[in-house]
């Protein structure tokens, strides 16, 4: 059932999809950065943070190349400064293997440091068209909703269907505009806290929750 949401679903994003500076120059590693900074803050927080930081440091070779003081200043405010010293390491990691380069390959990124599947599968949809699902805490929330998945999101095993589900729908050549949609979705229209706004949802049609009333039963997680 989830190929029905597709279409709504791009469609809806070329309407409401914000205007972002990572969105208006989409380089890969710029679109990197800016999903690191927004793991824990904020899209209108990150703003910015996101233009000082591309402006002091516009490529991956500049950021292999910081001074340590420089970039954790370049970082204050953010928090979780691990963040920005796994991505000096990756930095490093691309200057002495990829060229310096970002590099287009879902594994690669993968193994670089403070890579993860979300950040991985971020970066390689949205800045290089690769299709693969990028799965965080938003997508898990709208897709347990439209598929009334009542598996625990905090178990590995259910993000992994949810990935699996995902990709089997993923579209050639739209698969950047899918996750973000899938992500902007999520983060102002299928909100976690109080009422999700259905009667804004392109996908109320297809979305099984939404139709058997029981959209604030899901997610799903075990109770502690
Ligand atoms: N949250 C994390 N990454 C995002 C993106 N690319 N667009 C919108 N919200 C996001
Ligand atoms: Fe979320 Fe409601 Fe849309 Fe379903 S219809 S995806 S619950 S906002």
């Amino acid at each position: 059932m989830l190929e029905q949401i597709v279409e709504p679903l791009l469609g809806w994003f070329g309407e409401h999809a914000r205007i972002l500076p990572w969105r208006e120059q989409p380089q890969p590693y710029r679109v990197w950065v800016s999903e690191i900074m927004l793991q824990q803050t904020r899209v209108e927080a990150v703003k910015p943070f996101f233009e000082r930081f591309t402006q002091a440091l516009p490529d991956v070779r500049s950021l292999a190349e910081c001074p340590e003081d420089k970039l954790l200043k370049l970082w204050e405010g953010l928090g979780y400064y691990n963040r920005v010293r796994n991505m000096q390491k990756a930095a490093r990691n691309m200057v002495e293997f990829y060229d310096g380069e970002m590099p287009a390959d879902y594994e690669k990124l993968l193994g670089l440091p403070g890579i993860g599947p979300y950040t991985a599968g971020a970066v390689a949809s949205i800045a290089f068209e690769i299709p693969v699902p990028a799965v965080d805490g938003n997508v898990l929330r709208v897709i347990t909703r439209i598929t009334q998945n009542d598996g625990d999101i905090l178990k590995q095993s259910v993000k992994r269907q949810v990935e699996e589900e995902l990709l089997a729908v993923m579209p050639k050549g739209r698969s950047g505009a899918f996750n973000q949609a899938l992500m902007e979705l999520g983060a102002t229209v299928c909100v976690p806290n109080g009422a999700p706004k259905c009667e804004e949802c392109p996908l109320s049609g297809v979305c099984l929750a939404h139709q058997n009333g029981k959209e604030m039963d899901y997610p799903k997680k075990a109770q502690k």
